[in-house]
């Protein structure tokens, strides 16, 4: 395989870029000219190439975002769009296509493969709920953005013993939620995959100052049936009978611009020289994911035949730590 191309799409995560240059620089060491699509999806329905140097990825590993942009395409979910997309590759000489991204991503990805088009995948999403791999590419990363401001958050409410919620992202997966409650050790976490109402987090809340706490942080994700509004809406309605206030922070997307940490760092370096290596092979039509530490490929078809579960003994296990 001598030309390639490269591109990211849906939200951006921390730790594209670190993945763009691993794919650069494997490639050209293997022998391939490797082509930048710019803006995902709807830059390849437009043919915003460019081709990459070793040069070109200098500098990135250490910034958030990436250097190629994205967007989210609507008509890259047309068939037409999909035919467009790949007969720009086809002018251009590009013989296979790496898509760094998430769910919507990869679906297009899987589109690209159906017709014909050789394409790897490579795992990328705050949200952690693609199927088949462990954790994606700036899940650590919007993770620990989140403790950070759970801690922050903290402070003020022991000083003025408030409660606060932080609503964090994840799309319809708790798993940032839950994750970054267990670490930040919130006394009430709300996500998706339980329901909770309002009624009862406040019941939650009320217990921790009973219990002696002198602050209450609840992490709600944002998919959750009853988000922050709810929530925040029912604490204006019942704040006095409760005796406390509610304070609500929304991190959106702070979650998704920080610098990538080490790890997210690692993982999208290994998997982008693994994307090269796969294509090397001669393998297509796969993700590349991480499983048990290592970094492995998964058939496109089976990842989404396959469903993203959380491990709901964590949410139980948090709400033991949360006494
Ligand atoms: O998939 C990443 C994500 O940040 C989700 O957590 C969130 O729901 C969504 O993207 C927000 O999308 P947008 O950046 O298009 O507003």
């Amino acid at each position: 395989m001598k030309r390639i191309a490269v591109l990211t799409s849906g939200g951006d995560a921390p730790g594209m870029n670190a993945a763009i240059r691993a794919v650069v620089r494997v490639g050209i060491q293997a022998g391939m000219q490797v082509i930048g699509v710019y803006h995902g999806y709807a830059g390849l329905i437009d043919a915003e190439f460019q081709p990459l140097t070793l040069r070109s990825v200098g500098g990135i590993i250490q910034q958030g975002g990436t250097m190629l942009g994205s967007a989210r395409s609507e008509e890259f979910k047309t068939p037409e769009g999909v035919r467009k997309g790949i007969g720009n590759l086809e002018r251009e000489g590009i013989e296979a296509l790496v898509i760094i991204g998430g769910n919507g991503s990869q679906s297009g990805a899987t589109a690209i493969m159906r017709q014909g088009f050789p394409v790897v995948g490579i795992a990328s999403t705050i949200d952690n709920d693609l199927p088949c791999t462990d954790i994606s590419i700036g899940v650590d990363t919007a993770m620990n953005i989140a403790l950070e401001a759970i801690d922050r958050l903290r402070v003020t409410a022991s000083s003025h013993q408030r409660a606060f919620l932080v609503e964090v992202m994840g799309r319809k997966s708790g798993y940032l939620a839950l994750m970054a409650g267990i670490a930040g050790g919130a006394e009430a976490i709300v996500i998706p995959e339980v329901e909770i109402g309002p009624e009862d987090l406040a019941h939650q809340l009320r217990e921790a100052y009973e219990r002696g706490k002198k602050h209450a942080i609840a992490v709600v994700a944002e998919g959750a049936t009853y988000g922050a509004d709810a929530i925040a809406h029912y604490f204006k309605e019942h704040g006095e009978e409760l005796g406390f206030e509610l304070r609500v922070t929304t991190l959106g997307h702070v979650q998704r611009g920080g610098t990538p940490s080490a790890f997210d760092r690692l993982l999208a370096t290994r998997f982008g020289a693994a994307a090269i290596e796969t294509l090397q092979r001669g393998e297509t039509g796969v993700l590349q994911v991480l499983q048990a530490g290592e970094v492995k490929t998964v058939p496109l078809e089976e990842v989404f035949a396959s469903k993203k579960t959380l491990d709901l003994r964590l949410f139980e296990m948090a709400q033991i730590l949360a006494r």
